[in-house]
């Protein structure tokens, strides 16, 4: 096992009901900014259970967060956190909602010239507005990571900072009936990409850390496809499961003391960034292909993975590996997603664009070991078409 130090400071209140916690959790004489997106938490009645939470509280609104959050609009909350002297940021929606109040809260505070820098350049986040999370969509994890994507003219890229931690989360799983079939099943496809770019490396004897990721793997392989199906899809326990998975998918308990990879994320980042594909069904289409590209380097913990998670324990190694590349695609097509990039209509021409963005992106030594060159990204982008 590698070393790791670990902390994750985010308190979770978790279950039905639980929104009314948020005013315990934010001081009393704060001066809070509910941040939401584009108006679901409106006809669902998560807006009026924060309301209600905020009663005794000082607090003003701004919205109109997009998916793959934007700087530009992200830069538009400056102007509200200036003149109300906002200290306290709640955010209210999904990962996108999430990531782009990390932005605000390490923009606000940022001494430099554009806080852009931040995300580009990698300048160092030295304060930030103390953040809260009312998560209405299991996906990301942002809600209790130190992480966030935010896009500018067509570049969308990571930054991270212990500050954005979320000092608390609320998860309550009837918030997630609302949505669309599309976001569930992208919420599944995410947490489930997550928990592969953590465990689908080299073998470090990291037996915690993989009886973990084994687990969260076959608790969204069982429930995932029920979040669908029409008799299943409104049981309060099957969405329980997914967004406790989705959580404990990315808030740095199983990535802690392995070798991690996430190739396929910074791939599909390129395909959102040009073409708005959803950032799960980007996920869905370029995983399959690190697989296969990646066999070699990842041969032991594909047949571990093979093994127990599929339970795929006949035939030779090899025959392992096709079989557990097989059912991760038919899980996929299970949860409605695309597995290539002509499922999305795209011309193959365009591979050479991402690859040219990945470039400029610093995208260059992709992967557990950095192995993951612009030849190698290629490769795969090929063989996800
Ligand atoms: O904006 P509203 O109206 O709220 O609608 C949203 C949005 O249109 C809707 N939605 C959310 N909760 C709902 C709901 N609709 C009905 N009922 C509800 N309860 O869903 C749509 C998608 O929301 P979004 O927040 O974009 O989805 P998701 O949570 O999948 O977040 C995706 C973003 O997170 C980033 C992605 O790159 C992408 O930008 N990620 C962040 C990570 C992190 N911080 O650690 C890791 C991930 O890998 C990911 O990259
Ligand atoms: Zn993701």
């Amino acid at each position: 096992m590698l070393n790791f130090s670990f902390h994750n400071t985010t308190k979770i209140h978790f279950g039905e009901g639980q929104i009314s916690a948020i005013s315990k959790e934010i001081p009393k004489d704060a001066r809070v900014l509910m941040v939401y997106g584009g108006g679901s938490i409106k006809s669902n009645g998560v807006y009026d259970q924060v309301v209600e939470a905020l009663t005794n509280h000082t607090w003003f609104e701004f919205s109109g967060i997009e998916p793959n959050p934007n700087y530009d609009t992200l830069m538009k909350a400056q102007a509200i956190i200036e003149a109300e002297n906002i200290d306290y940021l709640l955010a209210v929606g999904g990962g996108s909602v999430v990531d782009g109040v990390k932005f605000i809260s390490a923009a606000a505070k940022f001494e430099g010239e554009d806080p852009w820098d931040i995300v580009a350049k990698g300048a160092p986040v030295k304060a930030a507005i103390s953040i809260g999370a009312v998560l209405t969509l299991p996906a990301t994890g942002s809600e209790s990571n130190n992480g966030s994507v935010v896009t500018r003219d067509g570049n969308k890229l990571p930054f991270g900072s212990p500050l954005v931690r979320p000092q608390f989360a609320v998860l309550d799983p009837k918030v997630t009936l609302s949505l669309s079939e599309r976001q569930v099943a992208n919420g599944v496809v995410d947490a489930f990409v997550h928990i592969m770019e953590q465990y689908l490396t080299y073998d470090v004897n990291g037996k915690v850390q993989d009886r973990f990721s084994e687990g969260l793997l076959l608790t969204l392989i069982e429930e995932g496809p029920k979040a669908l199906a029409s008799e299943t899809k409104d049981d309060l326990e099957v969405r329980a499961n997914i967004m406790w998975s989705a959580t404990m998918a990315l808030n740095g308990l199983i990535g802690a003391g392995v070798p991690q990879d996430w190739a396929t994320h910074m791939i599909g980042h390129e395909l959102t960034a040009s073409h708005g594909i959803d950032h799960a069904r980007t996920l869905s289409i370029v995983l399959p292909a690190v697989m296969k590209v990646r066999r070699e380097q990842k041969r032991g913990k594909l047949v571990q993975y093979a093994e127990r998670v599929w339970n795929i324990t006949e035939g030779s190694d090899d025959l392992k590996i096709d079989a557990a590349i097989a059912a991760t695609e038919n899980f996929f097509k299970q949860m409605q997603v695309p597995t290539r990039i002509s499922d999305e209509g795209i011309e193959q021409s365009y591979i050479d664009t991402w690859v040219n963005a990945l470039e400029t992106h610093g995208m260059t030594k992709l992967g557990e070991r950095g192995e993951v060159t612009l030849e190698v990204s290629k490769q795969i982008l090929e063989t996800a078409y």
